[in-house]
């Protein structure tokens, strides 16, 4: 399967217009049909205009609400966030040695920056090694394109140019990735019709906003300034009422409007509604979806951890390379991907922080059934009483000489918030703790504790 990358910054207020949708979330559920697919909220990008710490906090929380709520089945993506990954910032580090000053200074954001109100020496640098920080995100997951609208396309060549380049100084580590901007959607137009859509310029047709402000950004939607009254005949192109309809009407009623529109048969505000209609309609879902994760803090967090770990093992083995690659690596190196990291795994033993420890969910079960899966000899499968939930548990412990007796009726401390794994066709969701004892291991008792108490 082909992999692909793509990003979006909580920049602004962190929510999403119909640009960013049609340009980016769209392609990313279509493709992600056949693609796997890494997309991460870009929260280091932020950096760069947002200095405020309860506004980058609130922005990234809405924007990763907005996407998950757009994205809905989350199969074949691994949605992250780019700072739960601190490989991003350390590739950046290591891409600034292979890439050219003027290549930066070409770019558009840069340059836009510098042609608004800002001196060359107060552009902060955050701003001008964005597009490196772009590479880095691009480059560790070594995907085979990168879907953007147009706006990100020299983002996306700058990162091939500096692939090649550390690529030719050292070896070849990175594959050139290849941007994806479908042309119907490359450059979404505000609703002032002249304009890219975009938060900071104010022509925008929000999605997850109060009605009343959909709204009203639709009805002041441009449209045809010749056409004075209603059965005057209007222009369609460059009608951006009309532009939105391609995507979001249907296809009769649109063709319908059109004709009556160019006919002088039907109002502004008629086609307008129209719009508005659809538009409530297309994203009434995503905003059902939003309502119930805003509810669901955990299920969030745990999608953000599954895919820092997914993350994790792609972007380190790609540094592991890099580093090998440079020659940062060598004889007395310490630190080493895929290697244990702090000073006590030497003897065998890693050091885990409070909040990593506290990560583990540990609670008391009642087994309400024991079985022997057919086809195993080792295995036994338990249904685990948690109080508010039952859970399949398999342990593979018959060949130490337990059987289903040694569980059935009786409670243990169960880790429960593992990764599900698959055993005998069906997923284990959680693991029986035990202690090690001379001749085999014994498992916890919890007899007389609540059911699905924690341990703290
Ligand atoms: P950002 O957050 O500005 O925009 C997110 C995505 O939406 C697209 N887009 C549009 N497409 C068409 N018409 C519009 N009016 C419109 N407005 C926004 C953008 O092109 C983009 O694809 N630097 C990136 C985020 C990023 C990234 C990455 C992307 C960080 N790392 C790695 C790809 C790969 C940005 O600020 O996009």
């Amino acid at each position: 399967m082909k992999r692909l990358l793509s990003g979006i910054t909580p920049s602004g207020d962190g929510s999403l217009h119909i640009g960013n949708y049609l340009g980016a979330v769209k392609q990313f559920t279509e493709l992600a049909k056949t693609h796997e697919c890494f997309l991460m909220v870009a929260d280091l990008h932020a950096l760069t205009t947002i200095q405020d710490k309860a506004l980058l906090q609130k922005n990234t929380e809405t924007l990763i609400l907005y996407e998950l709520a757009l994205l809905g089945d989350l199969k074949n993506i691994t949605f992250f966030r780019q700072s739960d990954v601190p490989m991003h910032a350390e590739l950046q580090s290591i891409l600034n040695n292979v890439t050219p000053l003027g290549l930066l200074k070409r770019a558009h954001a840069y340059k836009d920056k510098l042609a608004r109100d800002v001196m060359e020496d107060d552009v902060n640098v955050g701003l001008f090694s964005y597009p490196m920080l772009m590479a880095a995100d691009i480059l560790l997951y070594k995907p085979d394109l990168v879907p953007v609208g147009k706006d990100q396309k020299q983002h996306v060549e700058i990162t091939r140019d500096i692939a090649g380049r550390f690529n030719k100084i050292f070896s070849p580590v990175f594959k050139l990735p290849e941007p994806y901007i479908p042309e119907e959607v490359a450059v979404v137009l505000g609703t002032d019709g002249k304009r890219k859509m975009s938060k900071s310029l104010g022509n925008i047709i929000s999605i997850f906003d109060d009605e009343e402000i959909i709204k009203k950004q639709v009805m002041g939607t441009y449209t045809d300034p010749q056409r004075i009254h209603a059965n005057d005949p209007g222009h369609i192109e460059g009608n951006m009422v009309f532009t939105y309809l391609e995507f979001f009407g249907e296809r009769g009623k649109t063709d319908e409007l059109k004709k009556a529109y160019t006919e002088g048969k039907v109002s502004d505000i008629e086609v307008k509604n129209y719009l508005y209609d659809r538009l409530m309609k297309t994203f009434a879902p995503a905003r059902k979806v939003y309502e119930e994760l805003k509810r669901n803090p955990e299920k969030v967090k745990k999608i953000l951890q599954d895919g820092a770990e997914k993350t994790h093992t792609v972007a380190s083995q790609t540094m592991k390379e890099v580093r090998d690659a440079t020659g940062i690596t060598n004889q007395y190196s310490f630190f080493q991907y895929g290697l244990s990291h702090s000073p006590s795994d030497v003897q065998g033993l890693a050091l885990i922080s409070i909040d990593e420890f506290s990560r583990v969910e540990m609670r008391v079960g009642k087994v309400v059934e024991a079985t022997y899966p057919e086809k195993s000899e080792k295995l036994i499968r338990l249904v685990v009483d948690l109080g508010d939930e039952k859970r399949v548990i398999f342990t593979g412990v018959r060949t130490l000489g337990y059987t289903i007796d040694d569980f059935l009726d009786k409670q243990f401390f169960f880790v429960t918030n593992l990764a599900p794994r698959k055993m005998m066709n069906e997923e284990s969701q959680g693991m029986i703790l035990a202690v090690d004892g001379a001749d085999k291991p014994l498992f916890l008792s919890a007899e007389g504790m609540p059911l699905g108490a924690k341990i703290r």
